[in-house]
């Protein structure tokens, strides 16, 4: 039977290496440590979920999956990694449709009421900050941001931080280019600022002019250390790179003209990658992809985001959660875990 997480928080509340009964609604509570500690569990995971032997690690936890915008990877892993460690998932399907905010009621109100039924909210939503909103409401259980808005999509973030940690075995020194709705990107914005707590990381960010990162957070990410090149065309591309990071171009936030006009700018094709001679270079992409990248491309070795970073999704929101329960077992002697 799981503990009791009897700490109080603020949504907002840093992590400093204590994951107990926090709230995971963006990057900017994680620093080197806590990410470190993190990223020694995620391993750990990996094991429980090859093995076919059931774990019990959050027996009695029930959490529910309230998703007011459509997922398919972000959803199941968080129910896979809830099952798999022994808990169960409560899925609630297209809340806006089937749910009383069909009716008006407020995201605060369905907030209260989840909270009444279970041990952990994981949210998806449309507006920026609403994670927070709801982190602030349910004061009796964690909330998990499962993307919200533009702005944040922290557990996403995680899963490819520790991608590109397990491929390089660090996370400072690295040259990322960035491809696709850098302006819209919440998977994006979330990664960069994850970078940018790393020494010496820089990010070429290429997009069309309609879809570049906002002037006032690009300027953020550079007072917090991480050198950013804005680039339009491919000819300016850096010959090296330690990953690509692809996404999507985010139609649903955009005007149908612009969405005609920037669609196809960039596809990586065989060609394109060809560009890159660097075998341990990865490219990585959230998720769903629509045309960015040809199919063609998903046969290179270095291609990861159909294999390793789709299963790390699942091991990295395990973690999370048995860190926030307090249910890493003693017997794994993970070092940095607070008494
Ligand atoms: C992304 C999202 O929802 O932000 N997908 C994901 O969660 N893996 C990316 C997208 O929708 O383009």
């Amino acid at each position: 039977m799981v503990r009791d997480i009897t700490v109080r928080h603020a949504g907002s509340d840093q992590i400093k290496s204590d994951f107990r009964g926090k709230d995971i609604v963006s990057l900017d509570q994680f620093d080197i440590e806590s990410l470190a500690l993190l990223f020694q569990v995620v391993p750990r995971m990996r094991a429980i979920a090859i093995n076919s032997r059931p774990s019990d690690i959050l027996s009695g936890i029930l959490a529910s999956l309230i998703f007011y915008e459509p997922s398919t990877r972000t959803r199941c892993s968080f129910e896979a990694a809830i099952n798999q460690l022994g808990g169960r998932a409560m899925v609630i399907e297209n809340p806006q449709q089937f749910s009383s905010f069909a009716k008006g009621e407020s995201l605060e109100d369905a907030i209260c009421t989840y909270e009444a039924y279970c041990d952990l909210i994981v949210l998806r939503h449309r507006e920026d900050g609403a994670a927070l909103r709801a982190a602030n409401v349910a004061t009796r259980v964690p909330v998990f941001n499962a993307g919200d808005g533009t702005r944040e999509h922290p557990t996403q973030a995680l899963l490819d931080l520790f991608t590109v940690y397990e491929q390089h075995e660090r996370l400072d020194g690295l040259t990322g280019l960035f491809v696709g709705d850098i302006k819209h990107g919440r998977t994006v914005h979330s990664l960069l600022k994850g970078l940018s707590l790393f020494p010496r990381n820089t990010a070429y960010l290429m997009s069309p002019t309609e879809l570049a990162l906002d002037f006032d957070h690009l300027k953020e990410l550079q007072r917090l250390g991480l050198t950013i090149k804005a680039i339009e065309d491919q000819n300016r591309m850096p010959n090296h790179c330690d990953f690509i990071y692809c996404t999507r171009i985010q139609k649903e936030r955009m005007s149908l003209e612009v969405y005609d006009r920037v669609k196809d700018n960039f596809i990586i094709t065989s060609v394109f990658m060809r560009h890159f001679s660097d075998p341990k270079m990865i490219l990585m992409h959230p998720l769903p992809r629509v045309n960015e990248i040809h199919t063609e491309v998903d046969a290179d070795p270095r291609a990861v985001y159909l294999t390793s970073q789709i299963r790390n999704g699942m091991y990295v929101r395990m973690a999370l959660a048995a860190l926030v329960f307090d249910q890493i077992p003693k017997e794994w002697e993970i070092p940095g875990l607070p008494e």
